[in-house]
């Protein structure tokens, strides 16, 4: 060890002793960036030499991480271990930090500029930690908005996504960290992600699911790749022969380094001999024991082992890991310009989707009252829950924002207006006690140990404790008796473990037995007097019981105050949406907002007209209950620390909104193309049998997912359905107005050659906003199948009242292209397309046709 840092202490002297002279001279220390250099005869040869000096045993070694979050240091040859970090929202795993709009909120600003200037803000936080490895971006496809890590991801558009992710990756690497992307691949879930295969055929992977990746290798140089927990076509994405050697390695010249995501490796010499380089967080599968002998009798070459050690060395010698410290005096942990940038992504995400009879922006001298009332409106919720989760230094929630614009003479009236999660269960009043039964087996079956029990509230809900294998199940019998007529919510929860849940012989918790759930709630209409009969089965799955389950009429669950504080404000916000505990890394989320969320817009609306709603969640939601009794919804997304600050700003109109939705916004989860194939087939579970050295074999079931709903994900299955979602993708209201015109397409051109568009963008409201000008390509003379349109160009336009700013986008060959099935290629079928340019995919003003030759 002592070996190992002593170039970084050598080096981190010399630049101490160079800055201390700068500073001498009265120069002002700059961020000393130190992007990577390319790859050159020098770097090859240096990784040659020190791979000579290394025994087998020891190049082994270093293709396995050590303490979670490191690679495994070599003193033979001076190499120090390096240091990872998550990553989507912020540089989180080393204490607190800058927490940003990033993810699914990113692709929400639409913007290829703030795209770069958060990767650098991410690259110089990852320096001022020492990290080497960032652990991001996350560019998997939003596909289903229940993906419980789709704020951590981008898009639901495989061209948006690439697009933005390109400058991503070149700031974060431009700041001298290496950039990881990640979930390779079609991790599009996250019920049942260790197992579930996703079922896929090529044309969908090449034209929706995997774009982002090969931009990020292709076009970004990303010079790190995560493979995903889930199978591919039957095939752990950790030694998938098809997309790590033949796309990523072989069709896209990937040369850096791919990683396993964390216990994501099931198979040692599998995953040798189809492109794994490093075992992460350990060397489980991939380690001396498993390799040595397979080396021996010619399962794994050394050459295979040689090449993942040189890509690991080639990657940091380009970096200069071995030559310079991570840190250096440039680099803050703490910034206020990294402030200006948390904020700055906040402000161009917020999407405002509803604003009816222009109640927005609000006047500040005419609101005297604001009551500011829900569960997202404090503490401030910055992001998501999961690996992603950053400690935000100093955030901002809604109501602080709000209050902290409206200054010292408004009063603001704060209600959560619901109660705690746990007073529902403790508050339940089960009809002659609850019938616990625990039987011995895993399956309900054997004769069960009885008790009766006051109420169904498990140890701290929420809380997952180390996953055991617990040998029993759990029976909960109860009836509940409705004291009044009118609406009930049933919610429960375990932490993410399997669950399900009959009401009156009818299930109710859908898929039944699901692990990787988050809280789950109903609204049920009862009678007064009417009874219900309620079955729930737990099967735990950790030490100490986690299941809760209550049942509480609507009045007695929200607040009084709520009408109190709504009645007497002049306008109300209502802040409802997801958070760290619902949508969640490891669970799935539920469409409808989290339980209560409903009743509280309801009677916040129903005591004052003058109400906004704000939402917090990685996509779409269910609104439709009160959406026509509220006249402003504004979606936050997770806009980071500064969100409060920058919702305040937008609904008081200092900021014109100019988010733009990256997905669309279903009316209901039955209405998304994803929905009757979103949960595995029955009766295709396959077997898969596991060895990890030294231990007994495992077997698991795995799942199949079929993705039938294939190129149509999103707008292209509504726009070539001509059916319309709730709002559509790329659809976000402003407080100005443009137009767009003066569109110039050739009218002919050669297949293959570069198109030119041209058209001009006009404000012609009266604040200053910015637009995205969307440029969509259809393609009516296919042979096969195709979306009717796809987006292939944008650009965010930012203009004063009045200006006009003329944009060209070019479209490339791949911009007029499907996958072929029969040649296994890109192919362009000659004849007629059509360009089409708007602010939505459903609001396309211009068009033109174009001849491809
Ligand atoms: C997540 C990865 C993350 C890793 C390290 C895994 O559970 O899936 O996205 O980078 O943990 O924290």
């Amino acid at each position: 060890m002592k070996n190992a840092t002593k170039p970084f202490t050598q080096s981190f002297a010399s630049i101490g002793a160079a800055c201390l002279v700068s500073l001498l001279m009265g120069c002002v220390l700059a961020a000393s960036a130190q992007a990577p250099v390319p790859d050159s005869p020098a770097i090859e040869a240096k990784a040659h030499a020190l791979l000579a000096k290394l025994t087998l045993e020891q190049k082994i070694e270093l293709i396995g991480g050590v303490d979670s979050m490191f690679t495994h240091a070599e003193p033979a040859i001076g190499l120090p271990r390096f240091k990872m970090s998550d990553a989507s929202v912020g540089v989180r795993t080393w204490g607190p930090t800058t927490a940003y709009a990033g993810g699914v909120a990113l692709a929400a600003t639409w913007d290829k500029d703030f795209a770069r200037e958060l990767g650098e803000s991410l690259g110089k936080d990852a320096r001022a930690r020492n990290v080497n490895f960032l652990l991001g971006p996350g560019v998997n496809i939003a596909r289903s908005p229940l993906n419980g890590r789709n704020f951590e991801y981008l898009s639901e558009d495989p061209f948006l996504n690439a697009d933005m992710v390109v400058p991503y990756i070149e700031g974060v690497q431009s700041q001298g960290v290496i950039a990881t992307v990640k979930h390779y691949a079609l991790n599009d879930q996250e019920y049942n992600r260790h197992n579930v295969s996703s079922d896929v055929d090529e044309r969908t992977m090449r034209e929706i699911y995997l774009p982002a990746f090969e931009a990020a290798v292709t076009k970004g140089h990303v010079d790190s790749a995560m493979n995903s927990y889930n199978l591919i076509n039957g095939v752990h994405a950790t030694q998938n022969e098809f997309l790590n050697l033949k796309l990523l390695k072989g069709e896209w010249d990937f040369k850096g380094v791919l990683m396993s995501d964390w216990d994501a490796t099931y198979d040692g010499v599998a995953a040798a001999n189809n492109g794994l380089d490093l075992e992460m967080p350990s060397p489980r599968f991939m380690n001396a024991q498993t390799l040595l002998p397979a080396i021996k009798n010619g399962a794994v070459k050394e050459s295979t082992i040689d090449d993942k050690v040189l890509r690991l060395l080639r990657t940091e010698l380009r970096y200069g890991f071995t030559d310079r410290p991570q840190w250096d005096p440039a680099y803050s942990t703490y910034s206020v310009a990294d402030r200006a940038v948390a904020l700055q992504g906040a402000l161009e995400s917020l999407t405002l989707l509803k604003n009816e009879g222009h109640i927005l922006p609000l006047d500040p001298s005419k609101v005297k009252t604001i009551a500011i009332i829900g569960p997202d409106a404090f503490p401030a919720v910055t992001g998501g829950g999961g690996s992603s989760e950053a400690h935000a230094f100093e955030p901002v929630s809604t109501l602080t924002g709000i209050a902290n614009l409206l200054g010292p003479n408004v009063h603001v009236l704060y209600t959560r207006g619901l109660p705690e999660m746990t007073d529902v269960f403790r508050r339940t009043q089960w009809d002659g006690g609850v019938s616990k039964a625990i039987y011995p087996s895993k399956d309900f079956t054997g004769t069960p140990e009885t008790t009766t029990l006051r109420e169904i509230a498990g140890w701290q809900p929420g809380r997952r404790g180390p996953a055991q294998n617990v040998p029993h199940t759990i029976r909960y019998t109860a009836t509940f008796k409705a004291a009044t007529a009118g609406r009930y919510v049933m919610l429960a929860e375990t932490g993410g473990e399997p669950f399900s849940v009959q009401i009156d012989g009818k299930q109710w918790v859908m898929p039944p037995h699901a692990e990787g759930q988050a809280p789950q709630s109903t609204t049920l209409n009862l009678t007064a007097g009417q009874t219900i009969h309620v079955v729930a089965d737990y099967l735990p799955r950790s030490a100490g019981e986690r299941f809760s389950l209550g049942i509480i009429s609507e009045t007695d669950l929200i607040l009084p105050e709520v009408k109190q504080f709504a009645s007497a404000a002049d306008v109300v916000v209502v802040a409802v949406g997801f958070a760290t505990a619902t949508e969640s890394e490891g669970l799935d989320r539920t469409f409808d907002l989290p339980w209560g969320q409903d009743a509280l817009v309801e009677a916040v609306a129903a005591a004052n007209p003058h109400t906004v709603v704000t939402l917090t969640g990685g996509g779409g939601m269910g609104v439709t209950r009160w959406l026509d009794k509220v006249p402003a919804l504004l979606h936050t997304w997770y806009p980071g620390q500064e969100g409060g600050t920058a919702v305040a700003e937008v609904l008081f109109g200092t900021h014109d909104p100019e988010g733009k939705l990256p997905v669309s916004f279903d009316r209901s989860w039955e209405d998304n193309p994803s929905a009757k194939d979103y949960y595995p087939i029955k009766g295709a579970d396959t077997a898969l049998h596991v060895t990890e050295y030294g231990k007994p074999p495992v077997d698991y079931v795995i799942p199949h997912v079929k993705y039938e709903d294939k190129l149509m994900v999103g707008y292209r299955y509504w726009t070539t359905t001509g059916k319309h979602p709730l709002y559509p993708f790329g659809f976000g209201l402003s407080y100005t107005t443009f137009s767009f015109s003066k569109l110039s397409v050739p009218t002919a051109a050669a297949s293959g050659a570069t198109v030119p568009v041209s058209f001009d963008v006009t404000n012609t409201g009266s604040v200053a906003g910015a637009e995205v000008a969307q440029l969509y390509v259809s393609d009516p003379s296919a042979k096969v199948q195709r979306p009717e349109r796809e987006l292939k160009g944008f650009e965010k336009v930012r203009l004063a009242p009045g200006e006009t700013k003329h944009v060209t986008l070019n479209l490339d060959a791949r911009s007029f292209s499907y996958w072929d099935e029969a040649t296994h290629n890109w192919k362009i079928d000659p004849g007629k397309f059509v360009i089409l340019v708007g602010d939505s995919s459903e609001s396309t003003p211009l068009h033109a046709d174009l001849t491809l030759n």
